[in-house]
């Protein structure tokens, strides 16, 4: 996956996606990641590229020419490499956007190559918008003061999805959101921590305990903090029901058994 970001402030999205797990996925070469300087590419002589909105308003826009002048850049570069500039997405990172997701993330780690597309000020000329954005893409809703942020949470979620990114040991897909369930409780050493003890099915080396105590885990924490997440998981999952219902009417027959024979 190659990660092609817009920006007026490159340093900020390769300072911040320079270190840690993204950054080790980088120097791999698992992805790539680079920024772009919109200002190199102004054609104004005191390299300015905002103005004023037509029609009035609070703040500057960003102009037209430069932001479709990068574009026109970077795809020139992808298509040199040999990659498919034509189907390239743009995505533009917008409050006014679809909310991002997992499952949004999964899609876009698909790609060979992505455009993010930072605004800031009060935005963007909507004529080059209209001309080379196939998405737009909202972190939340709430206004940041440019894109920067809500491209490099992007870049982080996609990365992870793309294979080799992860080492074995954090697999991506058995944790929160993978199956609409958030993540259950983890513990490490010590065993007791201020009185506070592990759970013990978590000592017992009893795998299939185990799993089944982290699922119920899940399942409780979600419904208490998600329960929009929880009932989408209950529709899915609607034999999980039906087992723990035949699974809990055994224990009880064998248990009444036990209670007639002592
Ligand atoms: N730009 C400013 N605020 C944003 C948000 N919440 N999501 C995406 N881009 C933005």
């Amino acid at each position: 996956m190659n990660f092609h970001v817009l920006t007026l402030f490159p340093e900020m999205i390769l300072q911040g996606l320079g270190t840690s797990i993204i950054g080790r996925a980088i120097s791999k070469g698992s992805i790539s990641l680079e920024a772009v300087n919109i200002r190199d590419y102004t054609l104004n002589k005191h390299k300015k590229v905002d103005d004023y909105p037509y029609g009035g308003g609070a703040g500057m826009l960003m102009q037209a020419q430069p932001v479709y002048d990068t574009w026109k850049a970077v795809r020139e570069k992808i298509r040199a490499r040999g990659g498919n500039e034509e189907n390239v997405r743009v995505v533009y990172m917008t409050p006014q956007g679809k909310n991002f997701c997992q499952s949004m993330a999964r899609e876009f780690a698909k790609e060979e190559d992505l455009i993010l597309l930072c605004g800031h000020y009060e935005g963007i000329d909507e004529r080059v918008l209209e001309e080379i954005v196939t998405d737009y893409v909202s972190i939340g809703d709430y206004v940041l003061t440019g894109g920067e942020l809500p491209a490099m949470v992007m870049i982080d979620a996609i990365s992870r999805m793309v294979p080799g990114v992860l080492t074995n040991e954090d697999s991506g897909e058995t944790e929160s959101f993978s199956n609409y369930l958030l993540e259950y409780p983890q513990y490490s050493r010590p065993e007791v921590w201020m009185d506070k003890r592990v759970p013990e099915v978590l000592l017992s080396g009893d795998h299939k305990k185990v799993e089944e105590w982290r699922l119920e885990q899940s399942l409780e924490k979600t419904k208490k903090l998600r329960n929009d997440l929880y009932e989408k998981w209950v529709e899915e999952n609607q034999e999980y029901f039906i087992k723990k219902e035949k699974r809990e009417a055994r224990r009880l027959k064998k248990e009444r058994k036990k209670g007639k024979l002592i």
